[in-house]
């Protein structure tokens, strides 16, 4: 990129910067490498607006990484519960009690990229946000506008980083911000673009044909049960194996997830849920004796319990269903 293309760029992010509460104003001081960290960890498969608020109530609950490496691992699980992709939560966990015996991040890539759950965008994110560090910052959202500002249908490995220029964290910033709300997938503003007058996907005609979509996925539907045991106003939930998919995690009862699904049953209700490699249809069965390592929860406690979006979706098919009295 030209370098006063680079500096339309960061005049236009100091104008139009979005007030995020991780991040310092454009030129000001670099914020709390903490805060750095754990919003580019929320922020590895979740949006901005997802992010926010749970954001706000985790740095209100652990202000530190010494007061969250302190903390035990449930009570951390349970604040993730929600926001999907649990291994990051578990990472989240081990770094940060590497990081407080250590006494703080380090402030190197290399250094950064040793941690649990810190790869080459979250290293690179923190050296440069947080440390003022020269770093090439590529997300998805970068990626898109390095791939449009050289109209590149289809990146080589490695081309979008060697095209996308090391700089600060202001700079990064910026083009995850273009990325966000000007260079957008479909519709973009090309007309609010700061570089636009370099942007050959612009002087195509047709910015949105870069980069050409990857293909969509096909996900199997696996299958699985789920009971809804109840008794005196609490269900029974068991804590799930430490690691896995939704490794950690409250959960409700049931059986492994298979290929096919099983025998018919008179059943609660069934819920769908979409993860990374499938899809999974939970069938929540009324009944059953309680089993396992687990606890009862009170009915009026289920949004303490942390759950997942999968077992919070099953709990209240099942509270919504009219043959749970009967269970
Ligand atoms: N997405 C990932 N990191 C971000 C950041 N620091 N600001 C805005 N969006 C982001």
């Amino acid at each position: 990129m030209r370098a006063n293309a680079a500096n339309r760029l960061i005049r236009h992010y100091v104008a139009t910067a979005r007030a995020l509460p991780w991040r310092a104003p454009p030129g000001e001081a670099p914020p709390d490498p903490y805060r750095v960290w754990l919003s580019e960890v929320m922020l590895q498969q979740t949006t901005v607006a997802a992010v926010t608020p749970r954001f706000a109530r985790f740095v209100a609950r652990w202000p530190t990484v010494e007061a969250l490496a302190s903390a035990p691992d449930e009570d951390i699980l349970s604040e993730w519960a929600g926001l999907g992709y649990y291994a990051r939560a578990r990472n989240l966990i081990a770094c940060a009690r590497l990081v407080a015996a250590r006494g703080g991040f380090p402030d190197s890539e290399a250094e950064l990229r040793t941690l649990p759950g810190i790869g080459d965008y979250t290293a690179a994110a923190i050296a440069g946000i947080a440390f003022g560090r020269e770093a090439v910052v590529v997300d998805t959202n970068v990626a898109r506008v390095i791939a449009r500002l050289h109209a590149i249908e289809a990146p080589a490995p490695g081309q979008i980083r060697a095209l996308t220029p090391a700089a600060s964290g202001d700079f990064a910033q910026a083009m995850m911000d273009l990325g966000a709300t000007t260079c957008t997938p479909r519709a973009p503003a090309c007309g609010a673009c700061p570089l636009n007058g370099d942007c050959l996907a612009f002087a195509s005609g047709e910015p949105e044909r870069f980069p050409a979509p990857t293909a969509k996925k096909v996900r199997p539907l696996r299958h699985g049960v789920a009971n809804w045991i109840e008794r005196d106003g609490r269900v029974w939930l068991v804590r799930r194996p430490p690691t896995g998919l939704l490794g950690g995690m409250a959960a409700l009862p049931g059986s492994e997830w298979a290929d096919a699904p099983g025998e018919a049953v008179a059943a609660l209700g069934t819920v769908r849920h979409v993860f990374t490699h499938f899809a999974l249809d939970l069938t929540v069965v009324g009944g059953g004796e309680p089993r396992g390592d687990g606890w009862w929860q009170p009915l009026g406690m289920l949004a303490e319990a942390g759950l997942p979006t999968l077992y919070r979706r099953a709990a209240e098919c099942a509270l919504a269903s009219p043959l749970r009295a009967a269970a």
